[in-house]
């Protein structure tokens, strides 16, 4: 997958899984990774599948309802590239933690939603439920954040609430914060993902 690697200062640090909206490309979070912390190792990707031109993680049919197959496919291919990406680089395996904004978020979950240890952390900016049906493996209170807007068009409240809850169900430990914004990203969600990672990492 096309992808940019910065290496941290911080070593201790979790490694930051970068996952942008549908559109974007692997640098588009970096600032948001700058200033939730300065000093950790950054692995922006750029997903897989075209849409019109614009790279996403995984194949949808229209908005807001996912091609279930491509997405479970995907989602193993960002699993599997996590895993090389840590001998290529070196960087602990487990401690990575996603920063996945809309489509970005959407593929973070699913890797929750698939895959046991997979990540030690997640900020999901504008997140939806990945899919139904599936069990979650148990999440061993791995803290998330969760960042949504009360005036989003794309996401209704209830899809929000039903991740958190499911998140929850599986053990993670689940901070949530709701602006009046839309689907945009706001200042001040930042600003509290970033006071969630300082008292959590
Ligand atoms: C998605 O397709 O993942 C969501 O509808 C959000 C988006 O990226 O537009």
């Amino acid at each position: 997958m096309e992808h940019i690697f910065k290496e941290g200062n911080d070593k201790n640090a979790p490694t930051f899984l970068l996952l942008h909206g549908t559109g974007g490309n692997e640098r588009d979070l970096l600032p948001i990774a700058e200033m939730i912390s300065p000093n950790a190792s950054v692995l922006g990707v750029r997903g897989n599948v075209l849409e019109n031109g614009m790279p996403r993680f995984f194949r949808r049919l229209s908005e807001g309802v996912f091609d279930e197959e491509d997405l479970v496919f995907r989602t193993k291919e960002l699993y599997d590239f996590i895993e090389d990406m840590s001998k290529k680089y070196h960087f602990d395996r487990g401690n990575v933690l996603a920063i996945g904004y809309s489509n970005g978020a959407n593929i973070a979950a699913s890797v929750m939603y698939h895959y046991q240890d997979a990540l030690a952390g997640a900020i999901l900016l504008h997140p939806m439920v990945p899919l139904r049906e599936v069990e979650i493996p148990d999440l061993k209170e791995t803290p998330i954040f969760i960042g949504a807007g009360l005036n989003d068009p794309i996401i209704p409240k209830a899809e929000t609430t039903e991740l958190v809850d499911a998140l929850k169900a599986a053990n993670g430990i689940v901070t949530e914060y709701w602006g009046e914004a839309g689907h945009q990203l706001t200042r001040e969600e930042i600003v509290k993902a970033k006071q969630w990672y300082n008292d959590n990492f």
